[in-house]
């Protein structure tokens, strides 16, 4: 089985931008906790970031075909995008979206999230720490050995 995980605007800033809120861990060093996890889990990790939402629809048609679960931050695109809605409504794997801050603690734009009316589950606050609590629950979807 193979997870897509999926990273939105800005999220190459992270670490850099905003630690107070973001903390002080890089993208790369997700990507790395992810990694680790899916190896431990027997799971195959595709791990992307774009800041267009575009790119990011297009990795999600690409697990249509060979995705199993998909993992998404989708960063602001969480209180605009209907085409990444749309886009996750036609891919029938579990969704969990992940946001590292508390959105619910933030200013009103963040409390809505298009994603969230199709995710299956949604993790926030728990820093990048979401990442890897969404692949256990991945892993324990799919059925696979989990840690
Ligand atoms: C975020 C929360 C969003 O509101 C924000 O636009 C981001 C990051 C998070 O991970 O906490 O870019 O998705």
């Amino acid at each position: 089985s193979t997870v897509f995980v999926l990273n939105g605007p800005n999220l190459n800033l992270l670490g850099k931008r905003q630690p107070d809120i973001y903390g002080h861990e890089t993208l790369s060093d997700v990507e790395t906790a992810c990694r680790e996890q899916c190896a431990r889990q027997g799971i195959e990790i595709r791990f992307h970031q774009s800041n267009t939402e575009g790119q990011i629809i297009d990795w999600i048609h690409e697990a249509r075909d060979t995705g199993a679960a998909i993992v998404i931050n989708p960063g602001a695109y969480t209180h605009t995008s209907v085409a990444i809605l749309d886009a996750l409504n036609a891919f029938d794997g579990p969704v969990f979206e992940v946001h590292i801050s508390n959105v619910h603690r933030r200013e009103s734009f963040r409390h809505h999230s298009y994603v969230s009316l199709r995710a299956d589950g949604v993790i926030a606050g728990f820093g990048t720490q979401g990442y890897l609590l969404a692949l256990q629950r991945v892993a324990h979807v799919l059925g696979v050995s989990s840690p």
